[in-house]
Formats: C-alpha cells, structure tokens, sequence
C-alpha cells in the first residue's frame, strides 16, 4: 500500500512540474463553486413508517356506489372477498386532509407513448407515472421523503414485513396475503419467482427498470417457501440497502398467470421476441396490482384507466382506495405537460423543464390560479456520459471505436470538462439562482455529498485545448476541428455523436450547448435526437458516442439504485456494460470505483459508507468519469382542487413525484368534484386485444 502511494507522488510530481513548465496556461483544477442558494419552499413533515402505514383487518369496508351497483349485479364478488386478510392501511393522521371521498379524475399529460403492456419484457408504458399507477412492488421507496432519518427504510408494500437472520444472510419476507390482480386472480409467491427466474435471472429478458442478477447483490438467490413467505440468501451480512432494489421500478411482480404462457420457458413455440410483443399497445385490461387499470388507448390521443376493484389499500374507515375514479394521461409533449398543468388543461407536473419556469410562475401567481406550485431543492442533474467499452458493446464502426479509445483517455475527458461553460449552460436553460454548475458525481443536494472530494475543472478554452493536445489531437487540415492522429482513421476529423432524448426540450437545448461548446475549442459534435424510447433502446443496447442524461436517484440517495453508480456487474451501469463475452473492459479507476461501490453495498457501517462515498466523489470528478452539466431545482403542479398532497414533497428524490404524493390517497371534496370521467359507471374488462371497460 505504501509503496503504491508513493509511486503515485512521484508520478503527479513529475506530472506538476511538466505542467508548470511546458503548459503555463492550463487553469488548475479547483473546489467546484458554491452553489447559490435556493432552499425548498416547504419541507416535509417527518414521521415514522408506523405512521404512514400499518396492514390489518377492519370491522367494514366501504366502496364508491357504482361499484356497490356493479356487486348487487352479481358482476363482482363482494367487497370484503376482493380485500386481502389484512390490507394496507393508510393513517389517518398522515393524509394531509384526512380520509377523503371518491370521484373524479387526476388528468396527467405526458409525452411518452405506450409501447405495449409487457412490463416483464421492458416494455415502457410511456412514463410520467403510468407504470407507478399499475404495478406495486415488494417495497415502496418514494414516500421516503417524509420519514425521520433513523428510520430510513423501504416501506414494506406487497412484502408487508421481513426479518433478517441471526447471521444476517437471509431474509425473510411475508407477502400480504390475499391480495389479487385486477382480474381477481390470486397474487402469491408464484408471481414474485416467476418474475425472479423468468425476467431478473432469464439473460434474454430485460425487465422495466432494467434488474438484473447484479441488481440484488453478486450470488444472490430468492425462494419461495410457501404462498406468502419468500426467503432470499445474500452473501452479504444485512445488506438493507437491496431493499432499496425491491421497489419501483426493479421489483415490481407481474401476473404470472397472464405472462407465463407466453414465456418461451413454458412455450416453445415463442421467441423471446413473439414473449416481449405478446401484449402490444392495443391490449387492454392487462391485470395489475396497482390503484388503476389501463381501459382505454387511443393512440396519441389518451390512456384512461379506471379503478382496480381489487386494489388492496383501504384508509383507517375501511373505504377501499383509490379515492379518484379515474386516470387520464393525455398523450402530447413533455412540455405541454408543465404549460396544461399551469393552465388547468392538466392537473399535474413535475415542472422540470428550466425553458418552463418563467412563464409558469408567472402562471401561478395570478389569482384564480387553477394550480399551485412549489419547488424543491436542486434534484435534478443532467451529465454527459460517455461510451467507455472499447470492447464491442453496441457493436461500433471504426469511427465509434476510435472516439471509445478517446472516451477513454483522461485528457480528452479534460478537455471536454474544461470546455463546457456550466454556468453559461445554466443561464441559457433560465436565469436566477434555480440551476448551479454540476462537476458531476454526487450532487450538493445528496447526504453523502462532500465539496472537498469534488474535483472541479473550471470553464477555460485555453485549457481544454491544451488537454486535446495532450489526448494527441491536433488540427492537421486546418479546418478548425481536431482530427485524429495519422494512424487512426486515416487522420480525418474527429466526429463526435451527441444523443439526446428528443422529446424532452431541456435535453434538446443541452445538447445543442454541448455542440457549441465543442466546436469552440474545436471538436466536431453531431447532435442525435430521436424519441424518448429509442433513445433508452440505444442506450442500453451501447449504441451511442456521448449522450445527454437526465441522471437517476443514484446520485442523489446514494441508497437507491446503488448498483448503478459503477459497472459492479456486467450491466449495472448505463455507459459501460459488458460486449456480447460478458467481458467488461473497466480502466484502473474504473475498477476503484467498483471496488468502491462494492464495499460500500456490503457495509452497514455510517462512518464507513460516508468515507467510501468521499472517495467515489474524489474519484469519480478528478477522472471525470461522466461530464457533469448542471444541476437545477424542479417544482411539484398541481390543480387546487387536490386534497392529500403531502407537504414538502420533492418532485424527484427515491423515486418520482407520481409515487411520492401516494396516488391512491389523492382526492377531490365533494364541492370541488369535476365531469372529468370519461368512461363514468365503468369497471376494468375481460384482459385481451379489443377490449374495454365494462358498464351494467
Ligand atoms: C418522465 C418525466 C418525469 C416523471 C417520470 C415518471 O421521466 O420526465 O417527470 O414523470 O417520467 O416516470
Ligand atoms: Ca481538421
């Protein structure tokens, strides 16, 4: 160990002294900026997890009156068969107005686009909370905002209670019993391995949320010992950090009775493919677990779903939830979403488009208002990742492979850090104090934050061509952009290309930035924008140079989605996963950071995991593994007549607002209750292509 450090010393001495002599120019690395000051406009009320939730059985239970009709017709079973032995049960004194009443609609818009309705196969249900509305998990984590650091833990959802071992290797954990499908058939421990094996463990199926076996800690089994109780085995002692990876959206179980069928395991007829296609767009009724049912898809037009008769939540009188009839998600843009909301064509946003805020403070403030808004501290951030495998992942042509050498080259990771004017950035997306300059790694806004371990390399064109010049580029044509050097490519132009997600104007305007700043210290950039689902698809299948990333939670709770911080499995990050070979080809620091993030994943000591986040924060901006962009606050919209909003909610945190605001305990007062219902009377139909909700 001593002898590794000091050869280092000598290695960054001779380095500071060929700096000082040969390249005055270069700016040196400092402390990243203070972040100007915006605090959240409210924070939450904390609590405990008993206060939020408990699992019993109640003397009655009550259902809205249209569903009662559709009972005394003989078209559903009584209610308290629908209900499980002990459902879960919203308190009272954590619902912001109390136990509400049933009717209306919440009437989100968004710009994604159902792909089908196979969740276990990958599918996306176009996002903004779709998939939060149908499918529960073995925990829940956005709620999480509002509970007391000393009891920070994944509240239990479907899993209602677990223990650990004396050894701390297994864990055990109690299903809520009784609980069913939309369609009344049983959930049971059947779904949960038939999701484990057959999605998480099957290497030909890449579920939502993208588990996989590294998701749950290396060597990790799961078994079910009977219909209610599964066991899992970790290497690890108490590794409560997986129960993070239990939640939405990496364990999130589905109908195993509807999707088994289909699966090539248990059908030899299909393909993998024939599996993933089986349940397409115009499926409905698919069965869920989740408050609301899809009914209805006109494409590029609306998704509406409808109460699930079987939802297994009920308040503290026993009325079975969700409050709220009906769900709309309005198929437009991402944009239209914050502008309908402030205008009251839509009654929700998580407002993160910087191009947006303006105009829509403006918006609220006026004094009929349909809605109000509220902003959070600075969650969302926005980096550059760049392709790392110089191995085959994706399958590059001679130009990707040569631009993954260089991706892989610290000075032209330099150069690109140094060429990137973040404070410009964030001034171009909107003035004022919302956006900060983000180094990368961690935020400012995460507990394990730490601005001493931040590297930051201030904007400086002199130096960015310096670094290039370093990585062995040179403008050899005199066209004003660097070309590769003679034995690469034939020595032409160095072309880079930038993809972002181009449904999103933010991600759109930042990759723009980026082309801009390139081709002032003379990179040649080419931006890419294709749709939102496309873009995931190229991604995760290693098709892209650089790509503009709204990064995940990762980040910022450090605790959810911790296998994602480095390659600490042959696909747990998104920029560097493994080729065809499983072969993942990391670099010296890379394997730092592995080691980092494995350690920390093992650990269950707070000292500890603060000092191993240090040294991935140190690590990680020094090497600048991903080119941090810019770091803003967002803000929660939403219609006045909501009650239940709970206060100080983030819009982004462990998960996104749709799952922190806890849907299912939303509601409208009677006085305030909007014609919203488009399909009113109506309950979920039979499962299948063509059909829809049925009345009496
Ligand atoms: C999209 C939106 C987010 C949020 C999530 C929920 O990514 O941009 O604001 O609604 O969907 O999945
Ligand atoms: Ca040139």
């Amino acid at each position: 160990m001593r002898k590794w450090n000091y050869r280092w010393g000598v290695v960054s001495l001779l380095l500071g002294v060929s700096i000082v002599t040969a390249h005055a120019q270069v700016v040196e690395p400092t402390l990243p900026p203070e972040p100007p000051k915006f605090d959240a406009q409210s924070t939450p009320i904390f609590v405990g997890v008993k206060d939020i939730l408990e699992f019993k059985s109640l003397p009655q239970y009550h259902e809205p009156e249209y569903m009662a009709a559709f009972e005394k017709a003989g078209l559903l079973p009584p209610l308290a068969e629908r209900l499980p032995k002990e459902p879960m049960v919203f308190k009272t004194g954590n619902m912001r107005d109390g136990i509400g009443v049933y009717g209306d609609v919440l009437r989100h818009v968004i710009g994604g686009r159902p792909e089908g309705w196979n969740a276990m196969a990958g599918q996306s249900q176009g996002w903004g909370g779709i998939d939060t509305a149908l499918f529960e998990c073995l925990t829940r984590t956005g709620p999480l905002f509002q509970v007391k650091a000393e009891e920070l833990e994944p509240l239990p959802n479907l899993a209602k209670s677990w223990e650990w071992s004396e050894d701390g290797h297994k864990l055990t954990m109690h299903l809520v019993e009784g609980a069913k499908w939309s369609d009344g058939v049983p959930f049971t421990s059947e779904d949960v391995m038939f999701f484990w094996d057959d999605a998480v463990m099957d290497p030909n199926v890449t579920p939502l949320g993208g588990a996989g076996p590294d998701t749950f800690g290396e060597g990790t089994t799961l078994r079910a010992i009977d219909d209610y109780t599964i066991e899992w085995t970790f290497k690890a002692v108490r590794p409560v950090q997986f129960l993070y990876q239990m939640s939405s959206a990496s364990f999130c179980p589905q109908p195993a009775h509807i999707l088994k069928p289909q699966h090539p395991k248990y059908n030899p007829k299909n393909t993998y493919e024939d599996f993933k296609n089986a349940f397409p767009a115009d499926y409905m009724n698919m069965p869920v677990l989740g408050a609301w049912v899809v009914t209805v898809h006109r494409p590029d037009d609306v998704v509406i779903m409808r109460r699930n008769p079987y939802y297994w939540k009920v308040d503290e009188a026993g009325n079975q939830l969700p409050y709220l009839n009906e769900m709309h998600y309005k198929l437009s843009t991402w944009e239209a979403r914050d502008i309908e909301a402030a205008t009251g064509g839509g009654d929700y946003s998580n407002l993160e488009h910087p191009e947006n805020y303006v105009e829509s403070l403006k918006r609220s403030s006026e004094p009929n208002a349909p809605s109000k808004l509220e902003f959070g501290a600075r969650t969302i951030g926005f980096s550059l990742n760049l392709n790392y495998a110089a191995n085959g992942w994706g399958e590059p042509d001679a130009r990707g492979q040569a631009v993954r050498e260089l991706n892989r080259n610290l000075d032209f990771r330099k150069a690109i850090s140094y060429g990137i004017d973040r404070q410009g950035l964030g001034n171009s997306l909107v003035k004022g104090p919302f956006t900060a300059p983000y180094p990368g790694g961690l935020y400012p806004a995460s507990a394990f934050y730490d601005r001493d371990s931040t590297v930051y390399y201030p904007f400086s064109i002199e130096s960015a061509k310096e670094y290039l010049k370093r990585a062995g580029l040179a403008d050899t044509d005199g066209d004003g952009f660097v070309n590769f050097p003679a034995s690469v490519m034939s020595g032409a132009n160095v072309e880079v290309v930038v993809s972002a997600d181009g449904d999103g104007a933010t991600n759109r305007n930042i990759a723009e930035t980026i082309v801009s700043s390139m081709e002032k210290i003379g990179v040649r950039v080419i931006p890419q924008f294709v749709g939102s689902n496309s873009f995931m698809a190229n991604n995760a299948a290693g098709q892209f140079d650089w790509a503009v990333t709204r990064n995940g939670s990762e980040l910022l709770t450090v605790t959810q989605n911790t296998q994602n911080l480095a390659p600490v499995g042959p696909q747990t990050s998104g920029f560097h996963k493994a080729n065809a070979a499983g072969a993942l080809d990391l670099l010296p620091f890379e394997e730092d950071l592995v080691n980092t993030v494995k350690t920390f994943l093992d650990s269950t000591n707070p000292e500890e995991r603060v000092a191993l986040m240090k040294h991935y924060q140190k690590v990680y901006t020094e090497n600048v593994y991903s080119v941090g962009l810019t770091n803003y606050a967002a803000a929660l919209v939403i219609n006045k007549r909501f009650a239940n909003v709970p206060v100080g909610m983030p819009v982004f945190l462990f998960n996104w607002g749709e799952d922190s605001i806890i849907r299912e305990r939303l509601y409208v007062p009677t006085d305030k209750q909007q014609d919203y219902e488009l399909t009113p009377n109506t309950i979920p139909g039979k499962p299948g292509k063509g059909e829809g909700p049925v009345s009496q």
